[in-house]
């Protein structure tokens, strides 16, 4: 019998929870504190531990209005332990355990990655084949991963700096956009009236804009010989493209260059869409180059909160369709933070029968883990 499952998530600044019964999303309850941390740039974790303190209570009680479950017939507490931001998991993970505890029934401590990695689940038409590519774009990460079944993990690819959710927060903010970077990035790369061409020059692979030589930027480590990526290279590049545009040559203070829009509207156009693409191509020509050397994938698995960008999307697809492999996409409501996903990755392990729960007397040994990775889980 599928149990009745309560999943908490609170690693970031969404402050969420899901009901379930076994991985049938019953609810799933997402407030966003994006309104309190746009004016800083990015999350700040003591406001974020705050705001999830503040709103927990009302979060779980529509989650549970919402599913028209009672607290009482709740079997199973999942959480998410990690990997996120230390006090942000610590308010989840109390909750949780005074909840099991209260309830006397057992907790599970869930991993973030792995809950992105099967958001696709929540619909019920996709189902896991094994061995799957999967591929987890965040905030926090980019990684490919060898799914060889569920706890079965073998990283074989990943950032070797910033994530490539990062790398669009951080090209918004010096582009004077805002933040969060990627659903501003993507609206200003779709106003751009210009085409987009790849060129290879020295070795080296480049995107430009048609018709002007002077806007182009590299795909960055297309010769690293493996599946690794890099996004602060990239990163560099667009503010060093930023400079030579604006004639500054101050690295530090490009954002105040472009705030004082000394960069036209449509260079900036022109640049997001520049960096959209050679930030998405890094990762697709990655991708094609592991589904090549593992021929026996049957499926895509993808997952994160980058997964909500279009153009990724389409190029997902067509990879997917050149290689006659299967795409597990997540609704584009299931790509950030949410607690259905982390539902999901506790009744798949229920499922699978390897899922590590723990009664009250345990639960001094459950902590967050604010760095753990989905290779680690066992
Ligand atoms: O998975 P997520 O919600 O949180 C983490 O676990 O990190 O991912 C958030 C990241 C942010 O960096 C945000 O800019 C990025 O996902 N993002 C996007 C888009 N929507 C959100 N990146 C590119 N294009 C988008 N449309
Ligand atoms: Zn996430």
């Amino acid at each position: 019998m599928p149990k009745t499952i309560l999943a908490i998530e609170t690693s970031c600044d969404e402050t969420s929870v899901a009901v379930l019964k076994g991985t049938e999303i019953l609810s799933n309850v997402v407030h966003s504190q994006l309104d309190l941390h746009k004016e800083y740039g990015g999350v700040v974790p003591n406001l974020a531990r705050l705001e999830h303190e503040k709103k927990f209570d009302s979060v779980l009680n529509n989650a549970l209005n919402e599913a028209e479950v009672a607290l009482e017939q709740i079997e199973l507490v999942a959480v998410t332990v990690g990997p996120g931001l230390a006090i942000a998991l610590e308010v989840g993970l109390q909750k949780a355990k005074e909840i099991a505890k209260k309830l006397a029934i057992p907790l599970a401590p869930t991993n973030h990655m792995e809950g992105h990695l099967f958001s696709s689940l929540a619909d019920s038409k996709n189902k896991l084949e094994f061995p799957s590519l999967g591929v987890l774009v965040s905030g926090g990460h980019s990684e490919i991963i060898l799914v060889s079944g569920v706890g079965e993990y073998e990283k074989i690819g990943q950032t070797l700096d910033d994530a490539a959710g990062e790398a669009f927060d951080k090209v918004s903010v010096m582009l004077g956009l805002g933040y969060p970077g990627g659903p501003l990035i993507s609206k200003y790369a779709a106003e751009s009236k210009h085409e987009i061409f790849h060129v290879k020059r020295n070795q080296s692979s480049y995107v430009a804009i048609q018709g002007n030589e002077e806007l182009e930027l590299p795909i960055p480590m297309l010769n690293s010989g493996d599946l690794n990526m890099s996004y602060s290279g990239l990163k560099t590049a667009v503010k060093q493209l930023v400079n030579s545009l604006s004639g500054n040559t101050d690295l530090q203070n490009i954002r105040s260059t472009a705030e004082s829009s000394e960069l036209s509207e449509e260079q900036v156009q022109d640049i997001c869409l520049l960096f959209q693409t050679a930030a998405i191509q890094m990762l697709i020509i990655k991708l094609e180059k592991a589904i090549k050397g593992y021929p026996e994938m049957k499926q895509l698995l993808v997952g994160g909160g980058v997964i909500a960008n279009s153009y990724l999307r389409e190029q997902l697809q067509l990879l997917a369709n050149t290689h006659n492999l299967k795409l597990l996409l997540p609704p584009k409501g299931l790509t950030g933070d949410n607690a259905g996903m982390i539902g999901l990755a506790a009744a798949l392990r229920d499922e699978a029968g390897i899922l590590k729960v723990y009664s009250a007397n345990e639960f001094a040994q459950i902590d967050r883990k604010p760095r753990w990775s989905i290779s680690d889980i066992g």
